[in-house]
């Protein structure tokens, strides 16, 4: 299957590292930052993870990688044995850092970028999260070297759970025909998201869609200002082979597993937690 990094009118390296800046001054933004600094829920996926790993989590040295605001900080910094929080943007770790100054949580948080994780040294960490999307917003190459990065400096046996945009609900919430419904009132505020995702991505049309594997596109998170990567799951998974064992994937809102492949390609959630065991 082909796949896409649209870049209307550009070299597309050019735009990827364009667009990946773009990204990371959007996180920087004090009213993004403030957002953030104020959800403190897990999403169901999460909690059926932190459910599953919860005996273990105990004994292990945590990574939060692209850790917001804090959200996730405040369900394990307290169950694990170490937690380090890290993000790119600054302004996101000086809120952690306040937002838990009187914490009895024992929690680091440090500026980094998941692309360089040079200053953790190999096998350093039991369980490594990379949570909401946080993924999704470096271009393609730097995505695999994450993964690679994560494989590294994670335990063997490890875990690795992040969460990743899915093409397949992309692709329905772009769709016309797919908003047609018989309460008008819903119907309506379908039809102008879908107008809203047609005119910021004017390059895509369904049919390039449907032949992706994966695609940056801009999605109504945060007004349109970020540049997203979504994956189709068969696709992520491959992905994944390199650096990784067992994968299990959820839901994020049932936080049910899915386990069978025609279930994989049919699912529409708009993303998905995928749980790895780390190679
Ligand atoms: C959608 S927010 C989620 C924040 C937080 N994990 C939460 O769930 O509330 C994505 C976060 O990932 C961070 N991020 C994106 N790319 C990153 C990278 N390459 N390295 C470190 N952090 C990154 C952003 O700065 C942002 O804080």
């Amino acid at each position: 299957m082909p796949v896409m990094e649209l870049s209307p009118r550009i070299h597309p390296l050019g735009n990827v590292c364009m667009a990946d800046d773009r990204n990371q001054n959007a996180y920087a933004a004090s009213r993004i930052v403030q957002h953030y600094a104020q959800l403190g829920m897990l999403q169901p996926a999460e909690k059926t993870v932190l459910d599953r790993l919860h005996d273990r989590l105990p004994g292990m040295k945590m990574l939060d990688i692209g850790v917001g605001g804090g959200r996730t900080t405040k369900h394990f910094a307290a169950i694990v044995a170490d937690y380090i929080g890290i993000d790119y943007s600054a302004a996101m770790i000086a809120a952690c850092q306040k937002r838990f100054a009187d914490s009895a949580q024992t929690a680091l948080f440090e500026v980094c970028d998941a692309r360089d994780l040079s200053r953790f040294q190999d096998d350093s960490f039991d369980f490594i999260l990379f949570s909401f999307n946080g993924i999704d917003y470096v271009s393609h190459v730097d995505r695999l070297k994450v993964f690679a990065e994560i494989n590294r400096v994670g335990k063997p046996g490890g875990y690795f759970c992040f969460s990743s945009h899915n093409l397949q609900g992309f692709e329905q919430a772009f769709a016309v025909r797919k908003q047609l419904s018989i309460n008008p009132f819903k119907m309506y505020v379908n039809l102008v998201m879908v107008a809203l995702l047609r005119s910021f991505n004017r390059s895509i049309t369904s049919k390039q869609l449907a032949a992706a594997a994966h695609i940056v596109v801009k999605d109504e998170s945060h007004h349109f200002r970020l540049r997203t990567y979504y994956v189709r799951p068969q696709e992520q998974l491959n992905q994944l082979k390199a650096n990784f064992g067992t994968v299990e994937v959820y839901g994020w809102q049932s936080g049910l597993n899915i386990t069978g492949e025609r279930e994989l390609i049919a699912n529409v959630d708009l993303w998905l937690y995928y749980l790895c065991v780390i190679a």
